[in-house]
């Protein structure tokens, strides 16, 4: 399972990219309306890009076909290999065919249900985000949705790739790998927490104390 950071603060970013594990970077208008309202969006998102230099996904505002369309030109001006992140909306899935259909990169977001993910996927997706978080917010197992989706995606041998969403602790990235996502985008301190252990720190600290008791 490869891992994304979900964020579009470049301190964040650039960090995440230093460590050498991560494959991409997801963005959203609410990411990027935390960030300083002077910074103009399109040089954030190629700096973002620059960062990670992988898989970078930019959503579309519009709730119309034409509209996204027109935005997905834009971005792909931007940088070419953008991948555009659509709502899954009808006039959403009637974007993705268009773009799907001219081999342009797509991310359907807001995908809540396995069901939704097969008809993302048949709309011609190149990405699924399934998001887990905001399923468990309201009480429903988002671990269940994952689950199905990646058996469908087993028992249908279908190409989308599987990108879990809205994690939001350790134990989810644990679940979503468990459960065969091929992608997970993790907020930046998840990461940070995943990484963390205090066993390892304390077994270094031991480490580098004996270690002064070397001669070298
Ligand atoms: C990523 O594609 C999603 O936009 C993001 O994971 C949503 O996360 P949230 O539910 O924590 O806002």
């Amino acid at each position: 399972m490869q891992l994304y950071v979900d964020s579009a603060n470049l301190t964040e970013i650039q960090h995440a990219a230093s460590l050498g594990f991560i494959s991409g970077v997801t963005t959203n208008p609410s990411l990027l309306a935390k960030e300083d309202p002077s910074i103009d969006i399109r040089s954030l998102i190629l700096d973002i890009h620059k960062s990670v230099g992988g898989h970078t996904s930019v959503e579309v505002i519009s709730t119309e076909t034409d509209g996204m369309l027109r935005e997905a030109d834009e971005i792909l001006k931007w940088f070419p290999e953008a991948t555009i992140k659509i709502p899954f909306i009808p006039a959403g899935l009637t974007a993705v065919r268009k773009l799907a259909d001219q081999n342009i990169p797509t991310n359907v977001t807001l995908l809540f249900t396995a069901t939704q993910a097969l008809i993302a996927a048949n709309a011609g997706a190149t990405y699924v985000s399934l998001f887990m978080g905001r399923l468990d917010d309201i009480g429903t197992d988002s671990l269940q949705a994952l689950n199905d989706t990646c058996e469908i995606w087993d028992t249908q041998g279908l190409e989308s790739l599987i990108i879990a969403a809205s994690i939001r602790t350790p134990i989810h990235l644990l679940e979503c790998a468990k459960a065969g996502a091929h992608i997970a985008t993790v907020p930046y301190k998840v990461l940070m927490q995943s990484i963390k252990h205090p066993l390892t720190d304390a077994g270094l600290a031991s480490f580098l104390k004996d270690a002064t008791k070397l001669k070298m």
